[in-house]
């Protein structure tokens, strides 16, 4: 099946999305060159990508920064492959320390906020400067432990599951330029 057979509807186009890319990249940029960072030896923001879902977005979001910076990864396991939401597990670190450093992390999107939360906690017991973090959707009605992004692409009000620009069903659909909704039918639990 390829894209618009399992999309129930496009919810956020290519177009919709490259312009919400810019909107944050122009505000992200201008909090850190005005001062947001915190980190005493002036290093470069590092800019940190959870694979693989943050993938597309975060190769966007980058080139529309235009702030110096670093960027690395981390991989994480989703609960899909038989683990709880509750439950999460790194699959790859980051080769960078961040001791001392702003770190912000690219996401792309918080559902009960188990990810984050856990990622963030890990990071903060190196002691960065400063973490936040910026996700392109928010599910905040889904939330089930507390996460303030401090950047939002879009926010998800309804029970969509999405796919497309980097999220998945099933490690399918990855590759759609814009976001669309699932189709019920095809969710089965
Ligand atoms: P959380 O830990 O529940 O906040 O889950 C975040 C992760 O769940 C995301 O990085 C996605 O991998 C996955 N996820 C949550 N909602 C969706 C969705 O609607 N479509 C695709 N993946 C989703």
């Amino acid at each position: 099946m390829n894209g618009l057979d399992i999309v129930e509807r496009v919810l956020f186009s290519s177009e919709d999305i490259q312009q919400r890319v810019q909107e944050l990249g122009q505000e992200i940029s201008k909090d850190y060159r005005r001062g947001l960072g915190q980190d005493a030896r002036k290093r470069p923001l590092l800019v940190v990508g959870l694979l693989k879902g943050a993938l597309p977005f975060m190769a966007d979001l980058i080139r529309a920064l235009d702030i110096p910076l670093e960027y690395d990864f981390i991989a994480v396991s989703s609960y899909e492959n038989g683990t709880s939401p509750g439950e999460v597990r790194v699959l790859k670190d980051l080769e960078r320390a961040v001791g001392g450093r702003d770190v912000l992390i690219i996401e792309d999107i918080v559902d009960t906020g188990h990810t984050l939360r856990h990622i963030t906690r890990r990071l903060w017991a190196r002691e960065p400067a400063s973490i936040r973090i910026c996700t392109l959707l928010d599910k905040p009605h889904r939330r089930e432990v507390e996460v303030l992004p401090d950047y939002v692409g879009f926010v998800l009000d309804a029970p969509w599951f999405v796919v497309g620009y980097g999220l998945d069903f099933g490690e399918l659909h990855r590759n759609l330029p814009y976001i669309g909704a699932l189709r019920p039918d095809l969710i089965t639990d």
